[in-house]
């Protein structure tokens, strides 16, 4: 560990007291002492009190603009205030019933009316509704396997957890990836109904489609990867599957549970102009409550209709999430917001570009809606192998470097990316930008004084 980054460290320390002691006691209990692995990190994570608008405190009083917002689930920012009302008047009038209300209709008009689905069903997340997707496409095709790319990231079910984050000596061929569990419990028949790709190489894709002829169910992706920073998919790319996927029967699920709200109105299909067959969505539609929602068309969904494929779970459209996913819709992820948000994307991705460059530090900066991310490599990755190239400790000391100067750039890990709410204002991207600036003269020294000499393994 380099001595800058050893610096910030030492302060985070001193500034964070409380949360090193509340993680210490929460380890008793609680497995790394946190109730998902994603918010474990070195040396202990922040423990939060508090959140308004796009700003929070942890329990040491200290103060951040926050651009975690929850992994990217909260483009609403915290507590917005149609979604406090919506979710206020719920407690009052019955959380959840499980029974059919007028409310799923409403929220079901407002997303096949953005997303080109003609039918939706809800869950409370994306793990939920990937693993519908998924389970409705093998229905409708009568095939078991599926194909997702390598660093691709679906949740947690056993079909998802595969080549999430592979080590080098797993990951066997870039042309042919091999199908790497995300863990142990996976069982080897559900690995062997995961073919993997990566992520921008059509030929890749090609290749497995004709290893298994007539056996792939669905290609599930994230339209742009992010879990592995932000990569975009070059030109072409989700055409070429598009017209993959048509001419092998094959339905095509967009993974829209981080770009469904936040890339634009429409989500990734509006934006690319490339139609899926089924589309997954969860995160920030919710508003910060947990909803997820699964469409298709008419045909597909039909399946659950005919009872052919079983879907259910008692918390599906509990009236609280749902008077939130109405709120969210109708009064957050407005045309409105959308430009408010674009502008304060443009002026922090232009900022940090400015910066990146006055710094000499060699980086770059993606940006796609209101998610970006501070890139630490010469050139623009392609995919998740390019990634694990990252100097890890650069990384941190970014990372730990804002915080320590009230910032929440990203959420930890360099797989994420930033998220701008619609509470967000320019002041906070002015401090953003400020405190970036303080920070990127040291990055830049200590990236040319460790040279390319880091072990670039990137993972978990
Ligand atoms: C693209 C994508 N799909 C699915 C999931 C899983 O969602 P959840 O954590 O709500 O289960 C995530 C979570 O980060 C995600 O980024």
């Amino acid at each position: 560990m380099h001595d800058a980054l050893q610096k910030e460290i030492a302060t985070y320390e001193k500034w964070t007291p409380k949360s090193a002691a509340a993680h210490k006691r929460a380890l008793q209990r609680i497995p790394l002492g946190v109730a998902s692995n994603y918010r474990h990190y070195e040396p202990y994570p922040i423990f939060v009190k508090d959140g308004k608008a796009g700003r929070i405190h942890d329990v040491d009083g200290n103060e951040y603009v926050d651009h975690n917002l929850c992994f990217g689930a909260l483009m609403a920012g915290h507590c917005h205030p149609a979604v406090v009302k919506a979710v206020e008047q719920k407690l009052h009038e019955g959380t959840t019933f499980g029974m059919p209300h007028e409310q799923e209709w409403e929220l079901a008009e407002e997303i096949c009316a953005r997303y080109p689905i003609d039918m939706v069903r809800f869950g409370s997340s994306g793990t939920e509704v990937t693993m519908h997707a998924v389970r409705i496409a093998r229905a409708a095709t009568g095939r078991d396997k599926i194909l997702k790319f390598e660093g691709s990231y679906h949740g947690l079910h056993d079909a998802a957890l595969v080549s999430v984050k592979p080590k080098a000596e797993d990951w066997g061929d870039a042309d042919a990836p091999n199908s790497v569990p995300g863990g142990g419990g996976i069982p080897k028949a559900s690995l062997a109904n995961v073919v993997v790709a990566s992520f921008n190489n059509l030929a890749s894709v090609d290749r497995r489609f004709r290893e298994n002829p007539v056996q792939i169910a669905a290609i599930i992706l994230e339209p742009i990867l992010m879990n592995v920073g932000l990569c975009m998919p070059q030109p072409g790319f989700l055409q070429g599957l598009r017209d993959i996927c048509t001419k092998n029967g094959t339905l095509l699920i967009f993974d829209e549970v981080k770009t469904g709200a936040k890339l634009g109105w429409g989500g990734a299909s509006e934006f690319f102009g490339v139609k899926p067959d089924m589309i997954c969505l969860a995160k920030s539609i919710g508003g910060g409550l947990p909803l997820g929602a699964f469409g298709a068309s008419r045909a597909v969904m039909d399946l659950i209709s005919q009872h052919k494929v079983f879907h259910g779970g008692t918390y599906n459209t509990n009236r609280v999430a749902m008077a939130a996913g109405l709120a969210t819709f109708r009064e957050v992820l407005t045309r409105e917001s959308y430009a408010h948000v674009g502008t304060l994307s443009k002026k922090l991705t232009e900022g940090y570009r400015a910066i990146v460059k006055k710094s000499g530090l060699r980086a770059y900066v993606a940006s796609a809606g209101v998610n970006g991310a501070l890139m630490l490599y010469p050139e623009e990755i392609r995919n998740y192998r390019d990634w694990t190239k990252i100097d890890v400790d650069l990384w941190r000391h970014y990372w730990f470097g804002m915080v320590n100067r009230g910032v929440l750039a990203q959420p930890y890990w360099w797989d994420e990316q930033w998220t701008i709410s619609v509470q967000h204002t320019e002041a906070d991207i002015d401090k953003h930008l400020a405190v970036f600036e303080e920070v990127a003269p040291a990055l830049s020294k200590a990236q040319r004084e460790r040279g390319l000499a880091f072990v670039g393994a990137a993972g978990h």
